[in-house]
């Protein structure tokens, strides 16, 4: 692992054509799941370039969500997580509706069991989860993906919105720093 999120140089894990190709398939499982209307809610920041995707995805397979975001912070600037998670938005209302959280990777769980037990409390009839990335070694509380784009090894990963220390989001593809 390089020192800084700086000096390093990204290695491609996966590319931009094998990424698009994934969530068509995800989007058309979802639509068939979820049928038309449910809120999908996007876990800033790193799953903003996945949800936009994903977004249009869904419309060509004819699902129309509506769509919210929740802040959560859990690393700072570090590359794990400090197992304390943080909203920085507003909870979205989700009272009687169908949910899908949206997050860019799966890794210790702990974000996204927060997340999904915070939209349960607001009273949404039903909380799926939908990850880009899963690194199912690194689990510290037992979550699994209802739809998960790619199960990838215990590596850290930057590009397609994703971050180490707010560098590298704007690479188009999925690569690793370490
Ligand atoms: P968890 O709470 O440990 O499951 O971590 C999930 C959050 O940590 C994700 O929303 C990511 O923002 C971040 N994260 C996990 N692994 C990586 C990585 O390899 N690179 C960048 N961020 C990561
Ligand atoms: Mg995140």
């Amino acid at each position: 692992m390089k020192s800084s999120a700086a000096d390093t140089t990204p290695q491609l894990l996966i590319g931009e054509k094998e990424i698009a190709q994934r969530i068509e398939e995800m989007a058309r499982q979802i639509a068939a799941d979820l049928g038309e209307s449910f809120v999908m809610v996007i876990v800033l920041k790193g799953a903003f370039v996945f949800g936009a995707d994903l977004l249009r995805a869904l419309g060509r397979a004819r699902a129309q969500p509506r769509v919210e975001f929740l802040g959560l912070s859990s690393y700072g600037l570090e590359r794990r997580t400090s197992g304390d998670v943080v909203p920085w938005t507003p909870i979205p209302i989700v009272k009687g509706e169908r949910v899908l959280v949206v997050e860019d990777i799966l890794d210790s769980g702990l974000t996204v069991t927060y997340a999904m037990e915070m939209l349960r409390q607001a009273g949404a009839l039903d909380v799926k989860l939908c990850a880009l990335l899963d690194k199912p070694a690194g689990r510290r509380t037992p979550v699994n993906g209802d739809y998960v784009g790619f199960s990838i090894p215990p590596r850290f990963i930057v590009g397609y919105g994703i971050d180490w220390a707010e560098r590298w989001r704007e690479l188009p593809n999925i690569a690793a720093v370490d």
